[in-house]
């Protein structure tokens, strides 16, 4: 820190302390039977483009603001028509010179008058405080002209007390919000800068005699079945709990019979804090936290946490989140097999905690605290190695901690994010398990565990966890006794993650690893009008991070991407694989329930078509348990089918987040394998000028080309090797020398020439042989394609052999064909319903799909290869059924791949006259490189001899 000084009636603003004027914090409840009153809504609003550009006359009672523009608190005025928004990821868009800011910073004054309510109690001087639930990033606040304090710290909660200065009408509350503050150093979290008041304000009355603060302690003795509850409360009173026949005084523990609480099973029980004062509505969870054995065990088990980031978004409204919102976020958790948050990076909204106690989701709940872009002066003044900067952490800290204590869900704290080491972290984790012995310590920035309970990492590549899960990672005598949790993988930006899977397997084989948490939970898109969602530099940014704001699992507008279907997946709580002996093997993968809330079916399936159905009886095994249930005989072989069978678990009754019949998990095996009809070649070639004609084929005798089929015209199939990279292919700028995407476009696969060499049609086949190669380069692919037909049906193999030394992978090998814009409905029966690639393909279900060719785009808001449809044996659009040996990868779009590859936005895509549609032999898998490691080797397609076969056709 610099020693300059200065005297302005702004100096709060660079000042290092939390603020002033503001009582201790406590803990957050929705609602009592004390008075409240929502002060959210319009409000007069002025933007200054500096601190100190107006005086504080503002905030005195009479003033004029009748030209003032208006926005809704609670938001950021920057979504609000007023300045715009800024993204970056690490770095500071300030220079670092900490604890100062810019003289340029945007200053938003919010003013608004308020009634107190006719019934409003103690109108005289009563007890009442003005509760912000979050501000960024810094704010003076008067009410009726009194300057009644400052604060720092945006997602946090802030209380003033103001009875004192309460009035029946006209009562006028002014807030100063900066949108830079000392504060903005600790609070550089990936993701937009949004400043406002964003959270809900509220005057709350106090009533004489009512609690400060409580603590409720519930745990859970698995031994003995038994809860014991003490609500500890500096005002005495009494709980009851009538579901338990608990009436104790405060301060007084109370052992009875319970059922816990845990994620998969949320028990809540009502409750009833009564103090003289007021009587606060309590919703108890019995559980104990404990690390036992070198693991993280609640209720003496150990958890698997199948978990996600959640930032808070909506795409128009930011961080600003309505009650439907979360709830919406929760309930697309849980069904989709989420067992667990990690509130990135800070505490989220109160009642988002609320719905986590009552659904069921295992939270870690984190600080308000990131200083990453000190890394970029390799940690140099990082303020959490700063004791100046002490104070606020320590603040921040309890603020989270004293706010959140309540909820069962909440059962670790996190000191933050990407801050370096120091003492300040050391200062948080001390007060933090002192305060609270029910609950353990994350913080993943320091690999040496000094302040933690568990050893978090991120992106580890699959080997490394797998070595920690071994215990080989080495590190401090304390790091390697602890349970690993890997808080960040699987960067869901674009298309991906992936390697879920292989993840998952590697969590389930060693119990040291706990599970981890999917980066992130939701794309941060901006809704605009011309350019459908925006991201970083869309708002003309001179510091931005493009589109590394958009990498979850959920699109802007909440649906569900192909990475969050795959998640479910993966995660899902019951296996269901083939068993021996005409079984089918169920294996619960509960941390804590039985099976007994899912029913289970079976169906079999005659080339994807199913022909018989019923239910199964499945023991209601408990967690961990497996069992080999035999299932119906299967349909008789007759030789020409495919069979298969299908398992499904699915919910037995309503729940609180699905209807009975939700399908939480299943299982797909095969019974009789495909064999495809031969074309026996019947037909020769016949060339009249420039046409050969071969079975229902036409073909353009110079290029030899297909051209028609049975009267459906086309741009015939040639090899295409390309895609339009993902963000994983392209990886992120610090990631190693795998960068496929980058290397690709160097090496020229974007811009492949296709040079003919012959046009062969002596025989029974017509054959064309050519060589394709990017310019400047001396690597090419021999390519032969040759057709056969038995007078209906056309038979193409394309042969390829790589040409020179190949020393990458290639992004996808197939044909590319173009057919016209009037072929829309595509049915095909092969993996869906929606798309797959080599290590993103467990969801894919082989079973006759059908969609127009729009809706098998997805619509990555950078866009970016995707779409394909994984094991397609046949597809039919367009009057064509193209049939593949072996099975293929499926695409269609109205646009070129090099279209795609070059739109920075879905509004850059527009339909062309031609649908074009790839049909692939292979494709590259898809790792997770955009922040993490790229494709395993098995997943890698390498340029080697290939060959494959589609039969093409005019069905009648
Ligand atoms: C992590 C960080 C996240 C996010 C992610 C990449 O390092 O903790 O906040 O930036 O990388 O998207």
């Amino acid at each position: 820190m610099s020693a300059r000084t200065s005297v302005t009636a702004t100096d709060y603003v660079e000042d290092v302390s939390p603020g002033s004027g503001a009582l201790p914090p406590r803990a957050w409840y929705a609602s009592s039977d004390a008075a409240s009153l929502s002060l959210n809504g319009s409000w007069r609003f002025r933007l200054s483009p500096t601190a100190d550009a107006q005086d504080d006359s503002f905030a005195e009672q009479g003033y004029d603001a009748g030209d003032w523009a208006q926005v809704t608190v609670p938001g950021h005025w920057v979504l609000q028509g007023h300045g715009s928004p800024v993204y970056t990821n690490h770095l500071y868009p300030f220079p670092v010179d900490p604890p100062h800011v810019p003289t340029d910073n945007p200053t938003g004054d919010h003013l608004r008058s308020f009634d107190l309510p006719e019934d409003w109690p103690d109108l005289d001087g009563g007890g009442a405080v003005l509760r912000f639930d979050g501000v960024e990033s810094c704010a003076r606040v008067w009410l009726n002209g009194t300057d009644i304090g400052e604060f720092k710290g945006s997602r946090l909660a802030h209380e003033f007390a103001v009875g004192h200065l309460l009035r029946p009408a006209g009562n006028v509350l002014a807030v100063r919000v900066h949108q830079w503050s000392a504060g903005s150093y600790l609070e550089d979290q990936d993701q937009w800068w949004l400043p406002g008041v964003f959270r809900d304000v509220t005057l709350l009355h106090r009533p004489a005699g009512s609690a400060l603060d409580f603590f409720v302690h519930a745990s859970y003795d698995h031994t003995t079945g038994e809860g014991t509850l003490r609500v500890d409360s500096d005002v005495d009173g009494r709980v009851t709990v009538p579901d338990l026949g608990v009436d104790v005084a405060t301060g007084e523990p109370v052992t009875v019979p319970v059922e816990p609480w845990t994620a998969e099973s949320p028990r809540l029980y009502d409750g009833v804090l009564a103090t003289e004062g007021e009587r606060i509505p309590l919703r108890i969870g019995f559980r104990t936290v404990r690390l036992a054995d070198g693991l993280i065990q609640v209720n003496g088990r150990p958890l698997l946490f199948k978990g996600v980031n959640r930032h808070e978004w909506h795409p128009e409204r930011g961080r600003a989140l309505d009650p439907a919102t979360m709830l919406a976020d929760v309930l697309l958790m849980k069904r989709h097999n989420i067992n667990a948050v990690r509130t990135s990076h800070y505490p989220p909204h109160p009642a988002f905690l609320d719905l986590c106690d009552e659904y069921g989701l295992w939270v870690i709940d984190e600080c308000d605290l990131e200083t990453h872009g000190f890394t970029e002066q390799g940690w140099r003044d990082n303020p959490v190695d700063d004791d100046r900067w002490t104070p606020a952490l320590l603040d921040r800290a309890a603020r989270m901690v004293e706010r959140d204590k309540n909820h069962p869900s909440v059962v670790v704290w996190s000191l933050g994010n990407e801050a370096g080491t120091g003492r300040g972290l050391t200062a948080m984790a001390e007060w933090i398990h002192a305060r609270d012995t029910s609950r353990l310590v994350h913080y993943e920035g320091d690999p040496d565990c000094r302040d933690t309970d568990m050893y978090a990492r991120m992106y580890a590549s699959h080997a490394e966890v797998e070595r920690i899960g071994q215990g080989l990672d080495g590190g401090t005598r304390k790091r390697r006794r602890l349970p690993f949790v890997l808080c960040e993988y699987a960067h869901a930006m674009g298309n991906g993650p992936g390697g879920l899977a292989d993840y998952q397997r590697i969590f389930e084989a060693h119990d040291r690893l706990q599970g981890g948490f999917v980066w992130e939970w939701i794309d941060h898109g901006i809704r605009h009008p011309e350019l459908g969602y925006a991201y970083g530099g869309d708002f003309g940014e001179e510091l931005h991070d493009s589109n590394f704001v958009c990498d979850g699992l959920l699109f802007p507008d909440r649906e569900p991407s192909p990475g969050l279907v795959e998640y479910k997946k993966v995660i899902e709580p019951v296996r269901i694989e083939g068993g021996p002996d005409g079984t089918v093997r169920v294996t619960n993968r509960y941390d804590f329930a039985d099976l007994s809330a899912l029913a289970f079916t079976w169906s079999y399936e005659r080339d994807g078509e199913s022909v018989e159905s019923g239910t199964l009886s499945v023991p209601a095994l408990a967690a961990g348990e497996s069992a080999d249930v035999k299932l119906p005989q299967p349909p008789e072989d007759r030789g020409d089918a495919e069979t298969r069978c299908t398992v499904r678990a699915l919910l037995a009754a309503d729940t609180a987040w699905a209807p009975r019949g939700h399908v939480v998990g299943w299982g797909q095996f095969a019974v009789t394998p495909r064999t495809p009809v031969p074309v026996a070649p019947a037909e020769r070639p016949v060339r009249t000028d420039d046409r050969i004609t071969l079975g229902p084929a036409v073909f353009d005798a110079r290029t030899g080309r297909l051209t028609s089929i049975g009267g459906v015209e086309l741009t015939g199939p040639r090899l295409d090797v390309w895609r339009a990279t993902t963000d994983n292919d392209d990886g992120a700028p610090w990631q190693s020398d795998t960068r496929h995407g980058v290397l690709w476009r160097q090496l020229g696969l974007h811009r492949m020439q296709h040079r003919l060499d012959a046009v062969e049609s002596g025989g029974e086949a017509l054959t064309v042989r050519t060589r394709v190669a990017p310019a400047a380069r001396e690597v090419g692919l021999d390519t032969v394609y040759r057709w056969t037909s038995d007078g209906h049906r056309l038979r193409l193999t394309v042969s390829v052999t790589p040409e020179g030394e190949w020393k990458l992978p290639l992004p996808r090998l197939g044909v590319r064909l173009g057919l016209p814009a009037s072929a829309d409905l595509v049915r095909w029966f092969g993996g869906g319903p929606g798309e797959a690639y080599p290590d993103t393909k467990s969801a894919s279900l082989v079973s006759r799909w059908e969609s127009r060719v729009d809706g098998m785009q997805t619509p990555y808001v950078r866009p970016q290869e995707n779409g394909a449809r994984a094991d397609v044996r046949w597809v039919e659009l367009g009057g064509l059924r193209i049939e593949g040996e072996p099975e293929f990868w499926f695409t269609a779009r109205r646009w070129t791949a090099e279209q795609l590859d070059t739109a920075a936005h879905l509004t850059d895509l527009t339909p062309g006259d031609t649908v074009w549609v790839n049909l692939d032999h292979g494709q590259h898998g898809i790792g997770s490189q955009s922040c993490g490691p790229g494709p395993l080797p098995q997943y890698f397609l390498h340029a080697e001899p290939a060959e494959f076969s589609f039969v093409f056709s005019v069905p009648d």
